[in-house]
């Protein structure tokens, strides 16, 4: 079965065509982060309207590049939500217009279930069980994969998500958006230790997060070292630094606790945050001291992709699983 997936719920769109059988045929996508930096994040109204220009000619490149035409197309599935409401529109109009005309079924797939189980789109594939660490700009959650539509919501950020945090003090810091890679890589040349800043909920027992106090605490050190103007390069390298080092800390924390709470052996970072190095190698370091698994799928499968929502289909199709019309009922999709 060949199934045609959209994903446009905020500043990506992407279109991919999956088979059931042999997996990712073809995959496409177009990122608007040039298009929102000027603006210092994503302007909800200009995200819909750049779908719109780019869904169907993302769409005939997916055909090409699979050598498929669109009556191949055995099903259609599309990101029903969590997201902007008009990005989303436009992908599950365009989907549900598609499956019309070819007198096929639309799916409409959680955006975190394309998120958790696109992993397993990697070489290695993560067997079930595992928990899933997803820290993108949008979400920061602890899920137990149990299986296909089988996930257990272990914790989850009670405000800023991790890949936020990244952002916002990267912005009060003067470094653009999206500010997480400019951060981290200016933190590079820090130490990390130089200032103390709040671990939020680290030793709290339970596995949610908080990252909002962070940027405070931030913007309090700026102020006190005179203002980000007065500021030389080496007190900003380690202001960057001590920023990364709490947000990975608390994550690495949460993540052990979790795998420990749960007896699963397997952890899966997705989620654009995965692409920290110092996440990484915290992460690699304390799973084999523990004799854990961890995987870090291509940065690619974890970030916001059509490939990741037509392939949750595809799982939901191979385990039986799956409804005709409508959203995937296993999460309350809120905006
Ligand atoms: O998953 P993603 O591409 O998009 C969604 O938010 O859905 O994640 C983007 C987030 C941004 O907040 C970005 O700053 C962060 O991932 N990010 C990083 C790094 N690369 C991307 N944060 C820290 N270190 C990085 N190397
Ligand atoms: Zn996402």
């Amino acid at each position: 079965m060949i199934i045609l997936g959209f994903e446009s719920s905020c500043d990506e769109t992407g279109v991919a065509l999956v088979c059931t059988e042999r997996g990712v045929l073809a995959h496409t996508l177009h990122t608007q982060v040039a298009m929102h930096a000027a603006y210092g994040g994503v302007v909800p109204e200009l995200a819909s309207r750049d779908h719109v220009r780019r869904i169907i000619g993302l769409t005939r490149s997916a055909l090409t590049q699979a050598s498929l035409e669109l009556s191949d197309v055995d099903a259609v599935a599309y990101t029903a939500g969590p997201g902007l409401a008009g990005a989303l529109l436009v992908g599950a109009g365009v989907a549900q217009s598609i499956a019309w005309s070819l007198d096929k079924p639309a799916f409409g797939i959680h955006h975190l279930e394309g998120h958790l189980l696109s992993p397993r789109l990697a070489d290695p594939k993560p067997e079930f069980p595992f928990v899933a660490l997803l820290v993108s700009g949008g979400h920061t959650q602890l899920m137990l994969v149990k299986g296909v539509g089988d996930y257990e919501m272990l914790g989850e950020t009670l405000d800023d998500a991790a890949g936020e945090a990244f952002d916002k003090t990267a912005k009060l810091m003067g470094l653009g958006y999206p500010g997480g890679p400019a951060l981290a890589r200016l933190a590079e040349s820090g130490e990390p230790d130089r200032f103390d800043l709040p671990r939020p909920l680290l030793n709290r027992g339970g596995l949610d997060f908080s990252f909002s106090g962070l940027k405070t605490a931030v913007m309090q050190r700026v102020k006190g070292l005179g203002g980000l103007d007065a500021m030389p390069d080496k007190d900003k390298a380690d202001l960057a630094a001590a920023t990364q080092a709490a947000i990975v800390d608390v994550l690495v924390a949460k993540s052990l606790l979790a795998l420990r709470q749960t007896k699963a052996r397997r952890l899966v970072v997705a989620g654009g945050v995965g692409a920290n190095q110092r996440l990484r190698s915290r992460l690699l370091a304390e799973t084999s001291q523990r004799r854990l698994e961890v995987f870090f799928p291509p940065v690619a499968l974890c970030t916001d992709n059509g490939a990741m929502i037509a392939y949750a289909a595809a799982e939901r199709v191979n385990a039986g699983l799956l409804h005709a019309h409508g959203p995937s009922d296993l999460f309350d999709i809120k905006p």
